[in-house]
């Protein structure tokens, strides 16, 4: 990105970081941890989370983000490492360039379903189907190898047409991204409304004699009746703050990038509080207002609550869209899909940037460079995902890059920011230029509260109990029996528990033929993980000495 380069307008800009932080996540992700979280049990962790983790870490990010930019970094690397004097901030910055590269590589391939699958509802693919056959198209859709589609190869096709038209804005730099959040954001939203209003509204109307008891409304209960209950069962939690993190964005390093770009004087308070409040609005309100009732209304809750997966919008909606008549259904597909590719493309973009600004800064590499060389990494990380999807590829990169970094990351850079660089410091940092009065008490909340929170959720998904059971194990514990590690904990994750107990209990050769087959390409995907890391290191480590020659503050 060039010296001069930074936002046009404010609308622009909160556009631009609300549409970093609206994402697939909000439509895609989100209903569905709300559903396996117990629906109305989830909301209450997830709004604190929000409170006390989320908004605190968009402050922190939006402000880190800005005073990096008063010294040319644009990336977290640099930006970490002008907060504290150890070498080693510099290192944890990989993970601000890293993340984006890792959930790219995947976010990229659905966010190529999106594209396809507008074009599938305008060529009427689906008129006619029945469900299931909606759901095997998706099947032959991903099955690149056999895909019985019609276009040869069609999800790789796709993919390339999606990430090169990525590419290409981010080689416009941040006046392409800019402009399509411009664009994409508000059409986004229009649709949003216009198929929110459809759920709402839908009631009991879609109840037919193969599902008789179908009511949108009971989706729609479901969700909002807070439930007490589990309100101390941590699976909830962590489930809820894992879900905060990755639909604000926080803890990947792409908002210091954009706050990098403001100018000095320029607010980040209540900027960083309208983005942070505009993607839950968006969340919340439309988020859940459209695949669960609408599901609900035509296939009831019991349905909804045992089929909930993200392939639900790919695999079912294009059939209940088709309830609605021949154009209806076709409005309602383009609307659906390109209100997700809307949400993608704003957010997929974000994550390149990063790459761009630290290449710029410490390699003099010009735009056009700098988005050509992010394409073709994307392009070599993200092939394994849409040929090897069946094997564990994509999972993979969603676990490691899209969840416990993001964690890990972002309770580091909480601890730089309170205690390093000192809350005082950095409440300076919140508050100047400030549109808003800041509440006195989240200076207490970041330096105490979002550290302390954070290291929970740390600890919970680092050691998490079999079955998610916590009061068994630490009953377990108490009594000497010791405590049994879940296959979902990082510590079970690493040594592939899961997949080797699955081999021990196979029975049939063609089971463990197919088992071993997914262990190797997760440890492929790992080890592309493992080297992105390392290069990412590498290159700022030249950097760093590069700096050093120079005689600047390396
Ligand atoms: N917040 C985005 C979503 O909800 C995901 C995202 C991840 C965006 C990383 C930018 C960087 O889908």
């Amino acid at each position: 990105m060039s010296k001069s380069e930074g936002w046009g307008s404010r609308v622009g800009l909160i556009l631009a970081m609300a549409g970093n932080a609206v994402g697939l996540g909000n439509f895609l992700r989100f209903p569905v941890q709300a559903i396996n979280n117990g629906g109305g049990a989830f909301i209450i962790p997830y709004i604190v989370c929000f409170l006390l983790m989320g908004i605190p870490l968009l402050w922190i990010e939006w402000s880190t983000g800005r005073f990096g930019g008063k010294n040319g970094n644009h990336s977290t690397p640099f930006i970490m490492g002008s907060l504290g004097k150890s070498s080693l901030w510099k290192y944890i910055g990989v993970f601000g360039i890293f993340t984006n590269i890792g959930v790219a590589a995947y976010y990229c391939y659905i966010e190529s379903w999106t594209m396809a699958y507008v074009y599938h509802s305008v060529a009427g693919t689906f008129d006619g189907l029945s469900q299931s056959q909606v759901a095997a198209f998706f099947g032959s859709y991903i099955d690149v190898f056999h895909s019985t589609t019609g276009i040869p190869f069609e999800a790789v096709l796709f993919f390339l047409v999606c990430l090169g038209l990525n590419t290409f804005i981010l080689s416009r730099g941040l006046d392409g991204v800019e402009k399509v959040a411009k664009i994409g954001m508000p059409l986004l939203i229009l649709f949003g409304v216009v198929l929110a209003i459809r759920g709402l509204t839908l009631g009991t109307s879609g109840a037919s004699a193969e599902h008789p008891t179908a009511s949108a409304i009971d989706g729609l209960n479901f969700l909002w009746t807070p439930q007490f209950d589990s309100l101390t069962n941590p699976k909830v939690w962590l489930a809820a703050a894992g879900q905060i993190f990755f639909t604000l964005s926080v803890g990947m390093g792409s908002i210091q990038c954009y706050a990098s770009y403001l100018k000095q004087r320029d607010d980040v308070a209540l900027n960083a509080a309208s983005a942070g409040f505009m993607n839950e609005f968006v969340e919340v309100v439309l988020g859940s207002s459209i695949v669960i009732p609408i599901a609900a209304g035509y296939l009831g809750l019991d349905w909804v609550k045992e089929n909930a997966g993200f392939g639900m919008a790919f695999q079912t909606m294009p059939y209940l869209f088709e309830k609605w008549g021949p154009v209806l259904s076709m409005v309602a597909g383009v609307m659906w899909f390109g209100l997700l590719f809307f949400a993608g493309i704003t957010s997929s973009l974000a994550m390149g940037t990063p790459w761009m600004g630290f290449m710029h800064d410490e390699f003099g590499w010009k735009r056009q460079k700098g988005a050509w060389s992010f394409g073709l990494i994307i392009l070599i990380l993200g092939l394994p995902t849409v040929f090897f999807y069946h094997q564990g590829v994509f999972e993979e990169y969603d676990y490691w890059a899209g969840t416990v970094s993001l964690v890990v990351f972002a309770l580091i850079e909480t601890i730089l920011f309170a205690w390093v660089f000192g809350i005082n410091n950095g409440w300076k940092e919140i508050t100047r230029g400030a549109d808003m009065k800041v509440p006195e008490f989240y200076k207490y909340i970041i330096k105490y509260v979002t550290p302390v929170l954070l290291t929970f959720v740390f600890l919970g998904s680092l050691i998490t109990p079999k079955g998610n059971n916590w009061k068994v194990e630490i009953s377990n514990l108490f009594s000497g029996n010791g405590w049994t590690l879940d296959n979902g904990s990082i510590i079970k994750q690493i040594t592939n528990a899961g997949i080797y107990e699955q081999i021990a209990a196979a029975t049939d050769p063609a089971v463990v033929l197919q088992l071993q087959d997914k262990l190797f390409y997760v440890n492929g995907a790992r080890i592309l993980l493992l080297l992105t890391f390392a290069g990412i290191c590498f290159l700022v480590y030249l950097a760093h000495n590069k700096r050093k020659l120079k005689g600047g503050t390396a």
